[in-house]
């Protein structure tokens, strides 16, 4: 075995099996896959069962052991010769109802193709390095997302996680407890958890890094966003025999509201702003509508701006409910986040090891990295990804940049783990 200390000759991006990665990728795809090509993998639902059970398997023979905790966030471990914090790499498998292959797949795939070449370099490391999977980035069925990153670095409790429902009823804890019952053998840890670094790769599910034809990205950080859940109630009566004036009409007052926060997010040109969710009900063509639910995701890197809208969104909502009432729920609020230099910068020399081109990227997207980075040093590298779309069906993303990843990370783990 080599040891620690002879790391620079060990090589460990030399040992990445690049087609058993590819090969896994088309295997998990499959858990969930829809008939277009893409994959819809719900947290903690049948399909992901089967993806971690993959997962947990491919570890297992590749000598890791796995471990688990009560929010069925997956580990896999690599031990350490000392009695140390892990150094920790990987992403999500759940995916949006619409997504692709590689968000958040790719980064777990990678960690663990990455782990098994330190392994095959025959490295003893410092420090454990585990791969995980954390639960429920998306926030598609459970809201909001996040959820396993958020308890680990010690966030959010399990006891504020567990009650959360999704549109079925069905709780985080009933979800979780299925997963947990179907693991064969994972030891369960305590939340939150203790990491000594965390690296997160990623499709950048935009276009900088394609455009400038360069296949990899060390982030500089995340912009920050707001999440609200506002529910808008009226009164359902007959269309064709209630004057305007007697109406209180939820989806016409939810328009009201929508067009006039989509105006106040316009004060900064950069404000991204969606509603992604929408419902009404009773959602029948002759009745007016009784109540509207919907989402609103607001984007900006710029933590004063984001600030301005904290205050002024729900003052909007309230000015534009007429008849109605509105009940407004802010279900997240993470400022920007900035990764650690130092982490960057190994993460530069790895690549710059390789010979492999890197740039600096923001990411406009969220990823759990932004968890993790307020509690231990953090950083993330992403991957092209053609034309930037993600969270559809048609994502992709090359295979020689998945792999050249993989190897970047090989390099960067085995110097962390022996820090
Ligand atoms: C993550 O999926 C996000 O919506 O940013
Ligand atoms: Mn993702
Ligand atoms: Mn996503």
């Amino acid at each position: 075995m080599t040891t620690a200390t002879a790391l620079a000759t060990a090589d460990p991006a030399g040992h990445v099996d690049a087609g058993r990665l590819l090969a896994r990728l088309d295997a998990l795809a499959r858990h969930g896959a829809r008939a277009d090509g893409g994959v819809d993998r719900p947290a903690l639902g049948a399909a992901e069962i089967a993806a971690r059970a993959d997962l947990v398997a491919w570890g297992r023979a590749s000598g890791l052991t796995p471990y688990t905790d009560g929010l069925a966030n997956l580990f896999l471990r690599l031990p350490g010769f000392a009695d140390a914090a892990p150094v920790l790499v990987g992403s999500h498998i759940d995916s949006q109802p619409t997504g692709g292959r590689f968000d958040g797949t790719v980064g777990v795939l990678a960690a663990l193709a990455a782990v098994e070449a330190i392994r095959a370099a025959g490295i003893r490391p410092k420090r454990p390095i585990e791969v995980v999977a954390w639960m429920n980035e998306e926030a598609c069925r459970f809201a909001p997302g996040m959820m396993g990153s958020e308890a680990y670095a010690g966030l959010k409790t399990v006891d504020q996680i567990l009650p959360i429902k999704d549109a079925a009823g069905t709780t985080v804890g009933e979800a979780a407890a299925a997963v947990l019952a179907a693991d064969r053998d994972v030891p369960l840890r305590p939340l939150p958890g203790r990491a000594h670094a965390f690296v997160e790769a990623h499709i950048e599910q935009g276009t900088v890094l394609e455009a400038a034809g360069v296949p990899l990205g060390i982030v500089t950080g995340i912009q920050g966003t707001r999440r609200y859940r506002i529910r808008v109630t009226g009164e359902a009566a007959h269309a064709g025999t209630t004057a305007r004036s007697d109406r209180r009409d939820a989806l016409m007052a939810a328009m009201r509201m929508i067009a006039a926060v989509e105006d106040l997010t316009r004060e900064a040109a950069d404000t991204l702003f969606t509603v992604g969710l929408f419902e009404v009900k009773p959602n029948a063509p002759s009745v007016i509508p009784a109540e509207a639910f919907f989402s609103i995701d607001v984007r900006q890197a710029d933590d004063a701006v984001l600030d301005r809208l904290g205050t002024a969104i729900p003052e909007t909502l309230a000015a534009h409910a007429g008849p109605c009432s509105v009940d407004v729920r802010e279900i997240a609020h993470a400022p920007s986040v900035a990764f650690d230099e130092g982490l960057r910068c190994t993460l530069s020399k790895a690549a710059a090891a390789l010979g492999a081109p890197a740039m600096d990227v923001f990411s406009a997207a969220g990823h759990d990295a932004r968890s993790l980075a307020r509690v231990c040093p953090t950083a993330m590298l992403f991957i092209p990804c053609r034309g930037g779309v993600s969270h559809h069906p048609s994502e992709h993303a090359e295979a020689e940049h998945i792999v050249l990843a993989a190897r970047v990370l090989a390099t960067t783990l085995a110097r962390l783990a022996d820090g």
